[in-house]
C-alpha cells in the first residue's frame, strides 16, 4: 500500500465551462502514471438523504464540510472562498451517471457535476445562480480549449426550486445529456472534431458548489457566472439527494497503454478474486488491486480555500501563504485556464436531440494571456 496525493482542490474540481481544468496531478498522455482505480461493480448508489454514509465512495476537497438533511447532502457556500466539493474515489469507464439534485440559487453561484478524466476529457452539467430557468451542457477533450463552442444551455423548471435528475449517459459512440428522463442533448463521436475531442477515457465524477462571481475571479468567469456574488445573501445551497453511477466496464484499475489518449488505448483490468467482470476493451488481469478506500485531512476553512493569480502562459505563481497554511508539505496546486474574454450568458434552446446546434455559452482564450486560478488542495488516497 502507498500513499498518493490527489485530490486537486475545490473549486478547480468542478469549474464550469468557460474554465476547463488544465491541471490533472499525472497527464497519462503526456508520461507514465499510476493505474486509476476503478468502480470493480456494475452500478453504485448513493443516496444522501439517509446521512453521510452516502459520502463513503467519495472524498472530500480541502476545506470542504458537508451537512445533511431531508434534502440530501447540502453543498453549502456561505462567504468568500468556499466551494465544497467532493470526488467519486473510483473511475468508471464508459457508463451513466444519474443526480438528483438542486442547484444553488444567488448571482455568481455556480453548481457543477463532472465527469473528468487524467487526461482531461470532461462531460458537464452546470448552473447558474443567477439563472433559474436553464442548465448547461457542456464537454471538452484532452483539454482542448482552443475553440468554447461546446456549451448549451436548455431550458429546465428552476432548477434551484425543484429536484431533477440530470444524468449523463456515456458510452464510447456517443454521449447524452438527460433530464428526468428526457435526452436534452446527444453529442456523437465524430462530431467531436471528428473523435479528437470526444471524452473517452476513465473519469471521476465531481460535484459542489463555487462562486465564479468571487472575488479575485477573471471578469470574463465573473460575467459568464451572472456577475459578482453577493456573499450578504449567503448562505448558498446546493442539495444532492441521491447520485447512481453505473460502469459499463467494471474493474479494479484502469491503464492508459499508450499515450494516444484513444479509449481503444485503455486498459480494464479486472481483478480475480472480485468476482466482477467485464466485456473488455483490452482485457488483462492484475495482480494489484487498488481499495477505493479514501481519507481525507480535515483542514480549515478559514485559511482560505482558493487562491486566485493571474500569470501568463504556462508558468503561475503559487500563494505560499496559503500553501504553507495546508501545514503538511503534501499540498497539490492546481492550475485552471480561463478565457479572457466574456461569455454569452444568453441561454440557447435545440430541441433537436442529436445536433449540436446553439451557441456557445462560453468566451474565447487568449493563449499566451493564459489566467489562471491556482488553488491548493490536499488529499490522500490509499492504493
Ligand atoms: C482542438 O479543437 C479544435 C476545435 O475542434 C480543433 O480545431 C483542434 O484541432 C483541436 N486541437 C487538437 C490538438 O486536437
Ligand atoms: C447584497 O445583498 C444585500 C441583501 O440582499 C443587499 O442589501 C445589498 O444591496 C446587495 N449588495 C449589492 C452590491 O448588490
Ligand atoms: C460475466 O458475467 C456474466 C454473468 O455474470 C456472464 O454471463 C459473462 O459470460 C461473464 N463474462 C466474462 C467475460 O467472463
Ligand atoms: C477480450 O480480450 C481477450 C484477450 O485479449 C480476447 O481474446 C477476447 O477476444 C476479448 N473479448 C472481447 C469480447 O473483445
Amino acid at each position: 500500500m502507498r500513499s498518493r496525493l490527489t485530490l486537486a482542490a475545490a473549486s478547480l474540481a468542478i469549474l464550469p465551462s468557460v474554465v476547463c481544468q488544465t491541471f490533472t496531478t499525472c497527464d497519462p498522455i503526456k508520461k507514465t502514471c499510476p493505474d486509476d482505480p476503478g468502480l470493480n461493480a456494475d452500478s453504485l448508489d448513493a443516496d444522501f438523504t439517509h446521512g453521510s454514509g452516502a459520502i463513503s465512495s467519495f472524498s472530500a476537497a480541502a476545506y470542504t464540510t458537508l451537512t445533511y438533511g431531508d434534502n440530501g447532502a447540502e453543498f453549502t457556500i456561505a462567504k468568500q472562498g468556499q466551494a465544497p466539493t467532493i470526488q467519486s474515489n473510483f473511475y468508471i469507464f464508459f457508463g451513466m451517471i444519474s443526480v438528483t439534485m438542486r442547484a444553488a440559487s444567488g448571482t455568481g453561484i455556480v453548481s457543477s457535476v463532472v465527469l473528468q478524466s487524467d487526461d482531461l476529457d470532461e462531460i458537464d452539467w452546470e448552473w447558474l445562480g443567477g439563472n433559474s430557468a436553464t442548465v448547461e451542457t457542456n464537454y471538452f477533450g484532452k483539454g482542448n480549449t482552443t475553440v468554447y463552442n461546446r456549451a448549451i444551455y436548455y431550458p429546465v423548471s428552476d432548477p434551484q426550486d425543484n429536484f431533477h435528475t440530470y444524468a449523463i449517459d456515456w458510452t464510447a459512440d456517443r454521449i447524452k445529456w438527460i433530464i428526468d428522463g428526457t435526452v436534452v442533448r446527444t453529442l456523437q463521436y465524430g462530431d467531436a472534431n471528428e473523435g479528437k475531442n470526444y471524452p473517452q477515457t476513465p473519469m471521476i465524477l465531481k460535484m459542489g458548489t463555487w462562486a465564479g462571481g468571487g472575488e479575485g475571479q477573471p471578469e470574463g468567469t465573473i460575467e459568464w457566472a451572472g456577475g459578482k456574488t453577493n456573499f450578504s445573501k449567503a448562505p448558498s445551497t446546493m442539495y444532492v439527494k441521491n447520485v447512481q453511477i453505473t460502469n459499463y466496464y467494471p474493474a479494479s484499475s484502469y491503464s492508459f497503454t499508450d499515450k494516444s489518449g484513444r479509449w481503444q488505448s485503455i486498459k480494464v483490468n479486472t481483478d480475480a478474486s472480485s468476482g466482477s467482470n467485464s466485456s473488455n476493451m483490452t482485457m488483462s488481469s492484475s495482480t494489484s488491486s487498488p481499495s477505493t478506500t479514501a481519507s481525507v485531512a480535515p483542514l480549515d476553512q478559514n485559511t482560505g480555500a482558493a487562491v486566485a493569480v493571474t500569470s501568463t502562459g504556462e508558468s503561475y505563481s503559487v500563494n505560499t501563504a496559503s500553501v504553507s497554511a495546508l501545514n503538511s508539505g503534501s499540498a497539490v496546486v492546481a492550475t485552471t485556464q480561463v478565457p479572457a474574454a466574456t461569455a454569452s450568458r444568453s441561454p440557447t434552446h435545440s430541441g433537436s436531440q442529436s445536433t449540436q446546434t446553439g451557441s456557445s455559452g462560453a468566451g474565447r482564450l487568449g493563449i499566451g494571456a493564459l489566467t489562471l486560478l491556482i488553488t491548493v488542495g490536499l488529499g490522500f488516497w490509499v492504493l
